[in-house]
């Protein structure tokens, strides 16, 4: 029997020598593991690392611990002035101008040069929210969230995804993607469901290391790599309601969920949020983010025993720890005390991401006055570098600047080809009376709903902004009215927004659901549809029609009222720029074959909470129908 509870989370985690998504639903994961072995050899060979460390200045270790969001960055020279070793995009601190795929790239490799004049030489990792693609840049190929696939439960197609992801990313240049994102939402009021795979521990433990794999590629050194962020360890996707918390600067507005506790004993934490994991690790996941939340009340970024002790010593992760944005801003204490903390918990890196010249004053300070050990700084410093060795990035042969020839594939017709086969496999049926689907391509279609022609709606958060935004956000894109409008042949196609006009069509599509949120501003009390869609199936209903309900929406919705109303029912989660992949199963040019990644609620229950007592299921953890 593990005479502690370290040894009892380690042992029961499995992850030890941890394993691989099953054969079955992962081709790849020999490949995987190879690369893995191949990612854990460089990182173990670490002696230039070492030696590097060992020539530095405290100042210059320091710098290498500190990501600074380029909004916050006060001049480039800075990047030189304080050592940085890494610089981000947060959700809003875009290029100046614009976000154009140039301007980002330009902006790189502007950042990077400057990093490329310091006395060690030691390059910037730039890191990005590439979440469902390089969504962030205009242009790009945009997956569908993660919610949608996992209901493709096709861990292969997830490792294409994330594969084409990376070409999109190293093509401006960038080397570092905060994903996959491995919270296990079991709250669907939570902001952040849509960011998560599933509900199911065992579906994110099956396609985390086939995202790792396509983010990371062949192993550290894979030119088309990037380093990939296991996110937000642990236990993100599990805080108990009610105990999220107010933001700064946002008065009593409060989150019910967002960063909030999660409250479970060992063996549930171990089962529920660690499997994910255990899958990242075992395909060499080269970083990993602490949560905001807090497990017991103890915030995930001040759990020595978590950070240090389960996953870098009982887990034995070998990369390094990013904190989340300013996450350490929000421990107990001063600024200082928050610092002395986050990085004796085992934080290597900290996105503080605003004031570094006072960050790197602090950290210095903690150092000379004892509180915070060469030996951590050293040991933060040999992890950060042995990873920019592992990666090439050290090796002066290498340009680091974007590889400009890598810019044909950005957006590619091929890339939104496999986007577009993600979005087929996303969509589940839920119900379909009298066969109204698959439709016929003839007759007159009447179109409605907020969510048929907007691509940012189908697009969802993380998209060019952080909340992202409705609207035509971005080029390349086709709205699901645009899918619907080349797919479907003879038929006449008619569209509003409300529904009027459709008595004598021979059938009505109505696209609703949600608009753009992210993080907390997507926390809700209920998940009632609003009012707008209500009008919008009734508009429908009074013109007689048959009515197929397509929810674009970042999680299930409360869906009772309208059930008995509609003849057929579609989640299509946020299917991301290729609209075009909704219509093919509208039509029936792919059979549905999506699964619930979460339980849809029914409305009456009494909580929304999966397992509470009075939860009640409208559509089970895997219902899905096919044609
Ligand atoms: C955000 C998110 C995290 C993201 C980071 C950088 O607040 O919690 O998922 O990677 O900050 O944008």
């Amino acid at each position: 029997m593990p005479s502690s509870r370290r040894e009892f989370l380690a042992e029961s985690l499995g992850l030890v020598g941890a394993s691989l998504a099953p054969q079955e639903i992962f081709s790849k994961a020999k490949e995987a593991a190879a690369a893995a072995e191949t990612t854990r050899q460089l990182l173990r060979e670490d002696s230039r690392a070492k030696q590097l460390v060992s020539t530095l200045t405290l100042e210059e270790k320091i710098g290498q611990m500190a990501q600074v969001d380029n909004s916050f960055l006060r001049s480039a020279g800075d990047i030189e002035k304080y050592h940085l070793g890494s610089i981000l995009s947060g959700g809003d601190s875009h290029p100046k101008p614009g976000d154009s795929f140039e301007a980002w790239r330009d902006m790189y490799d502007h950042y990077q040069s400057h990093a490329l004049k310091t006395r060690p030489r030691i390059p910037i990792l730039y890191g990005i929210d590439a979440v469902h693609g390089d969504a962030h840049v205009i242009g790009a190929t945009v997956f569908p969230h993660n919610i949608g696939m996992g209901a493709t439960r096709n861990a292969d197609l997830a490792e294409k995804e994330q594969r084409i992801t990376a070409i999109e990313i190293r093509a401006t240049g960038i080397q570092w993607a905060f994903a996959p994102c491995l919270a296990v939402p079991q709250d669907i009021r939570w902001g952040r469901t849509y960011e998560g795979l599933s509900e199911s521990p065992d579906v994110v433990k099956a396609i985390a290391p086939a995202a790792v794999h396509g983010l990371q590629g062949k192993g550290f050194g894979d030119p088309l790599g990037v380093l990939a962020c296991a996110k937000h360890f642990a236990g993100d996707g599990g805080t108990a309601f009610g105990t999220g918390v107010p933001k700064a600067g946002e008065g009593s507005l409060h989150y019910p969920l967002d960063q909030g506790d999660t409250r479970l004993d060992d063996a549930d934490f171990h089962r529920i949020h660690l499997q994910g994991y255990g899958g990242a690790l075992a395909a060499g996941v080269g970083s990993i983010m602490p949560s905001y939340s807090g497990w017991n009340g103890v915030k995930s970024s001040a759990s020595y025993t978590l950070l240090t002790e389960i996953l870098k010593g009982a887990m034995g992760f070998e990369g390094f720890l990013i904190s989340d944005y300013a996450a350490a801003k929000e421990l107990p204490g001063s600024e200082k005390q928050q610092i002395e903390t986050a990085v004796n918990s085992g934080m290597d890196m900290v996105m503080i991401p605003d004031d570094y010249p006072k960050f790197t004053r602090l950290l210095r300070e903690l150092v000379h006055e004892g509180r915070v050990k060469t030996s951590r700084i050293d040991d933060a410093a040999t992890r950060i570098l042995r990873v920019k060795f592992a990666m090439g990035l050290m090796d002066p042969n290498r340009s680091l600047l974007a590889d400009r020839s890598l810019a044909k594939e950005f957006g590619s017709a091929a890339h939104r080809a496999v986007a577009r086969q993600c979005v087929r496999e996303s969509l589940v049926l839920l119900k379909n009376e009298g066969g109204v689907l698959p439709l016929t391509k003839g007759g007159r279609i009447h179109v409605a709903g907020k969510n048929a022609d907007n691509v940012g709606n189908q697009c969802g958060g993380w998209t060019v902004t952080w909340q992202g935004k409705s609207g035509n956000i971005t080029t390349g894109a086709t709205t699901i009215l645009e899918g619907i409008r080349k797919a479907a042949g003879a038929a006449q196609v008619t569209y509003s927004r409300d529904g009027s006009g459709a008595s004598g069509a021979d059938v009505a599509l109505a696209f609703i659901g949600e608009t753009p949120y992210a993080e907390m501003h997507g926390d809700r009390t209920n998940l009632d549809l609003d009012a707008e869609d209500r009008s919008t199936i009734q508009n429908l209903k009074q013109a007689g029609v048959p009515v197929v309900v397509v929810l674009v929406s970042g999680r299930p919705l409360i869906v009772d009222s309208i059930l008995p109303q509609v003849d057929a029912l579609v989640a299509a989660w946020l299917p991301g720029s290729e609209g075009e992949g909704v219509a093919d199963v509208l039509f029936g040019k792919w059979k549905p074959s999506g699964k619930l990644p979460v339980t849809w609620p029914r409305g009456n229950s009494t909580s929304l909470h999966i397992g509470d007592p009075g939860y009640e299921t409208l559509f089970p953890f895997g219902a899905g129908l096919s044609y």
